[in-house]
């Protein structure tokens, strides 16, 4: 097979949406650390994937990580101990990577994003979402969100709600990007500052308008960042 196969297609996101797994725990916690750092206590993340309401997607990297994330420990040398050195540098290597410390281990998907759902008899209700901090602004979260919808329309529920810090007006355009409305205020809802939260909905995902809306949306992601694979159950 000649090296041209081995291009990535200009057509596709380099991101692709699936559900999060056992094997992301740590780098879902570190996200969640990156995107939320006064969040108290943390998510556990173990016992939302056993919880039978909540429902998580992941957007992960399609690229391999780049080879000095891979780069194999250094020679051994007589004047140190050898397993401390390569232990430490290997971690240093990988950690090269986008220059940030990671939770990613050789042999796994890159994590960049999560989004939680809670489904409850009468909506959806998204509980959580994170891109890391350096991959923002590429439409991995517009794509998790997408990936929720859908989610929510294929379970047959009817509208989506969340809260959203009134400061936060990144998310909020996200939100009303997928015509989430304001619905009212929770007064003091975030424990760390008091802050009030925005509750937004999007109801009727399941009709006529909404369903050609997000076909339009989503058909506008795709033009400016190439198609991704969405697995979502
Ligand atoms: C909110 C968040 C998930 C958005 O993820 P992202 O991958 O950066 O977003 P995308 O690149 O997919 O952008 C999608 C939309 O979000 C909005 N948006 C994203 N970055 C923005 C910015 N810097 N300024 C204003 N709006 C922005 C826009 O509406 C954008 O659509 P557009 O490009 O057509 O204008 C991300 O910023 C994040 O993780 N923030 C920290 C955690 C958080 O606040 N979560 C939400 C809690 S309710």
């Amino acid at each position: 097979m000649s090296a041209v196969h081995n291009l990535p297609d200009p057509n596709k996101m380099p991101y692709a949406l699936r559900p999060m797994h056992e094997r992301d725990l740590a780098q879902a916690a570190e996200i969640e650390r990156d995107a939320f750092p006064t969040l108290f206590p943390p998510t556990s993340f173990r016992r939302e994937l056993k919880n039978r309401l909540a429902r998580y997607l992941v957007a992960w990297r399609c690229e391999d990580p780049p080879p000095e994330s891979q780069v194999a420990p250094p020679e051994q040398t007589d004047y140190a101990r050898p397993s401390q050195i390569s232990r430490f540098l290997s971690r240093a290597r990988k950690n090269l990577w986008r220059g940030r410390p990671s939770a990613w281990q050789p042999g796994q998907q890159y994590i960049t994003g999560f989004l939680g759902t809670w489904y409850m008899p009468d909506e959806a209700h998204i509980v959580s979402v994170g891109v890391r901090a350096d991959y923002r602004g590429c439409g991995i979260g517009e794509l998790l969100l997408i990936g929720a919808i859908e989610q929510a329309r294929a379970r047959r529920t009817q509208a989506i709600t969340l809260e959203v810090r009134t400061s936060n007006h990144i998310a909020q355009n996200l939100y009303k990007k997928y015509d989430f409305q304001p619905m009212g205020i929770r007064k003091g809802y975030y424990t760390d500052n008091r802050e009030d939260a925005l509750i937004m909905t999007a109801a009727h995902i399941r009709g006529l308008s909404y369903t050609e809306r997000l076909r339009q949306l989503t058909a506008a992601h795709q033009d400016r960042w190439g198609s991704a694979d969405r697995t979502i159950s």
